[in-house]
């Protein structure tokens, strides 16, 4: 048990949270491309799904747009963490863009698995959530091959060419038992389904389901920050709910927390989604600190210390301007 002051009201904060590697690297690579080629540096989508992210770039002289097209010829551009389709490199090319490529390492990962298995002619079956940019990025490697599966429902309808030859590739961002379930209804109607060759769903998604499990069932409320494209941060509500918290929710900001939600909670579970930064959950604290919840445990699951080195295009124009 954990100690409690004398209001009884405790906050449990989850470690790990924010950011993943991926994340900061595409954050790093703007800010650095900003310093080395000035402003403007236009961004293809949301660099990452966070809108504080955005907008504190956007004041820096990031210009985002939706599709190259937006962008002047021979212009910079940089491509998000979610990753593009090869076509999206080919217009780059076509309008002399010089482009930097911030996809996650992870997410390329995924691309490389598509492409192998497409080369081989198998049907891929891609569990992630329709629309998301990584699954169009991922299916763009090879459409012809990939059908998209949105969850468990969508298992029992899929037909494939041949059922000795095909694989699941997933999104990086999924709820981890979720996709669990999604796999055993494919396999029911797929005895040969083969499995990635090592797990999609990537470490910083599965570290911050793991530590929310842990403390919802402890938690009246727990309160996840992220924004609501943020694949990664709405399935820690989902998670959050699933295993125990009597409610869930995600906010951008500490100012949206409704007083309501606090009334009659004692525990207040605290995360955060792998695009955010730690200072809107240091905001968090202090709001919940101002409710009387100033008793604060870190509850720690893992110890996170991956990161990846900046994009080589913008590594060598640094090392050539140094
Ligand atoms: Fe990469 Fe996972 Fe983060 S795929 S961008 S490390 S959430």
């Amino acid at each position: 048990a954990q100690a409690t002051t004398e209001t009884g009201k405790r906050v449990l904060l989850a470690k790990p949270r924010g950011y993943c590697a991926g994340v900061d690297r595409a954050v790093q690579t703007v800010e650095e491309a900003l310093k080395l080629y000035g402003a403007p540096i236009y961004v293809r989508k949301q660099i990452v799904h966070n809108k504080h992210v955005v907008s504190t770039l956007e004041q820096q002289g990031a210009i985002f747009v939706e599709e190259n097209e937006e962008v002047p010829e021979g212009a910079t551009v940089i491509f998000s963490a979610h990753g593009v389709a090869p076509e999206v490199h080919e217009q780059a090319k076509t309008r002399s863009l010089k482009a930097i490529d911030a996809t996650c390492p992870l997410v390329t990962k995924v691309h490389q698995e598509a492409k192998r298995f497409a080369a081989e002619d198998y049907d891929i079956l891609l569990i992630g959530h329709e629309g998301h940019e990584e699954v169009i990025g991922t299916s763009g490697e090879a459409p012809e091959h990939i059908q998209l599966i949105d969850g468990p429902h969508d298992a029992d309808k899929v037909t494939v060419r041949d059922p000795n030859k095909v694989v699941w590739l997933s999104q990086t961002t999924l709820s981890v038992d979720e996709t669990l379930e999604t796999v055993a209804r494919l396999k029911k109607r797929l005895p040969m389904l083969q499995s990635p060759p090592s797990d999609d769903i990537c470490y910083a998604t599965s570290n911050r389901q793991q530590v929310v499990k842990e403390i919802a069932p402890e938690c009246d409320v727990v309160i996840v920050v992220g924004s609501r494209n943020s694949s990664n941060s709405v399935r820690l509500v989902e998670v959050a709910l699933g295993a125990g918290a009597g409610a869930g929710h995600l906010v951008d900001y500490a100012s949206e927390i409704a007083d309501e939600w606090l009334t009659n909670a004692r525990t207040v579970g605290l995360t955060s989604g792998a695009s955010v930064p730690d200072d809107l959950v240091m905001q968090v604290l202090e709001h919940l600190a101002a409710r009387g919840f100033t008793d604060v445990t870190e509850v720690t699951t893992a110890d996170e210390r991956l990161t990846f080195s900046l994009p080589q295009e913008l590594k060598r124009d640094m090392k050539a301007a140094a």
